[in-house]
């Protein structure tokens, strides 16, 4: 592992603990994980408790505590192990950040608390069927049942729903309002009318969990509800400001990952008598996935750190998760094109790396939703 300049011993130590984990936990089943499709939830449960997950919620609830930046750092170095578990092992604080933003010490307690300090697995639950990128149309309803809210409807492409406890759900208890009628709830899984989907067979992260999630008129108690009726909204857009630099981390690690293998193939493969990497074809390539990488990173610390500071970030975010997704497909495609035939088969890594990318452009926001968000922010200046 390479010190990135400007880190404090800490930061570095911290990167050692997660690089280890991914070198020594995961790069060696992951390919295996990858072609059957399986969730890796014992080894899940090994970087639970080496503190690798949960790792932006608070100390007190059982969480972590990191800065969103150090939590990055983390993050980066599972993703270069394999992205599948990146996604999985950030799927919690996903999940629970909505109740970092909105919910009392109480709920706190009752909610995150659980769940991070046992390592139980949480999901996040906003997309559906048909509410994609417009989230503010979703269809999944919550009516006042008296002494309990009624949910019913379906999400889609839920993260860790086939193992998760416990479920953070957004739906409407006015459609007419659009998002101002939007509410956050706490459902646990084992509540009657839930039920959870196949695992998707996915084109990359195979070894990631995504599900559909059902409600049929499940009934939770009044105190389940995060925030007042209509600020679910607001509660689901701050959390994805808040981690777009983790998942621009997973892609920086994609990245990374995807340069290191054609850097060292490229110094060993040779054609017309010499290696690959003696020609200038192959060194600006070299030369250009190293310089995007590193600008992905960049992006990413900077809104980690705005994020840190306070400070409002939606731009940022959104900018490093728009850069580094798109940087990680073009490196990833770029280290499959020096390896040539063999990079496209399933003997060397990069192709799987390649696959893994793609869904960085289109989870937690395409590419295309991020530009939207930048554009608005900074026409609205
Ligand atoms: N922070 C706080 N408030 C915000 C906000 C933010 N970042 N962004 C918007 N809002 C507020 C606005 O101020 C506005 O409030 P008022 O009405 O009070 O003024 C309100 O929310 C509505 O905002 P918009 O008019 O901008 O809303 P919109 O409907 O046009 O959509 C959008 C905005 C950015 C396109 C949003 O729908 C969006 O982010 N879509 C993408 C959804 C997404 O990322 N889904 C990923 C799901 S998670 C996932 O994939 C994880 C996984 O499991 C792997």
């Amino acid at each position: 592992m390479i010190p990135l300049a400007g880190l404090s011993a800490e930061q570095e130590s911290l990167r050692e603990i997660a690089y280890r984990f991914a070198a020594d936990k995961i790069r060696p089943v992951a390919a295996k994980l990858e072609e059957k499709g399986e969730f890796p939830a014992s080894i899940i449960k090994e970087g639970h408790g080496l503190g690798l997950i949960n790792v932006t919620l608070p100390v007190e609830f059982g969480g972590s505590g990191l800065s969103i930046f150090d939590a990055c750092l983390v993050i980066e170095e599972i993703a270069w192990g394999c992205s599948g578990f990146a996604t999985s092992m950030v799927a919690n604080d996903l999940a629970l950040t909505p109740l970092r933003i909105g919910a009392t010490d109480e709920q706190k307690a009752r909610f995150i608390e659980p769940i991070a300090s046992s390592g139980q697995l949480a999901s996040f639950c906003l997309t559906e069927p048909g509410a994609g990128s417009d989230a503010a149309g979703l269809q999944t309803t919550v009516e006042d049942g008296g002494d309990c809210w009624i949910i019913n409807g379906s999400k889609q492409w839920i993260t860790n729903a086939g193992h998760a406890t416990q479920f953070t759900v957004f739906a409407s208890i006015d459609k007419t309002k659009k998002h101002k009628g939007i509410c956050c709830l706490v459902v646990p899984r084992s509540t009657p009318g839930v039920s959870v989907g196949h695992h998707e067979n996915k084109m990359g992260q195979r070894c990631s969990d995504t599900c559909r999630v059902t409600f049929d008129n499940v009934r939770v108690p009044k105190d389940h509800m995060i925030g007042a009726p209509g600020e679910g909204f607001r509660i689901a857009m701050q959390t994805l400001d808040a981690s777009r630099p983790m998942t621009a981390a997973i892609a920086v690690g994609i990245g990374r990952a995807a340069f290191e293998h054609a850097l060292a193939y490229s110094k060993e493969r040779k054609q017309f008598g010499a290696s690959i990497s003696s020609f200038q074809g192959i060194q600006f390539m070299i030369a250009d996935m190293a310089t995007s990488v590193d600008s992905s990173r960049l992006l990413t610390w900077r809104s980690a750190w705005l994020l840190d500071q306070g400070k409002p970030a939606s731009v940022e975010s959104s900018m490093a998760k728009r850069f580094a997704a798109d940087t990680a497909m073009s490196v990833a495609t770029d280290a499959v094109q020096i390896f040539g035939g063999y990079g496209y088969t399933k003997e060397y890594p990069v192709e799987k790396l390649m696959r893994d990318a793609k869904l960085l452009q289109i989870y937690e926001g395409t590419s295309q939703i991020q530009r939207v968000v930048i554009a608005r922010e900074l026409l609205k200046r």
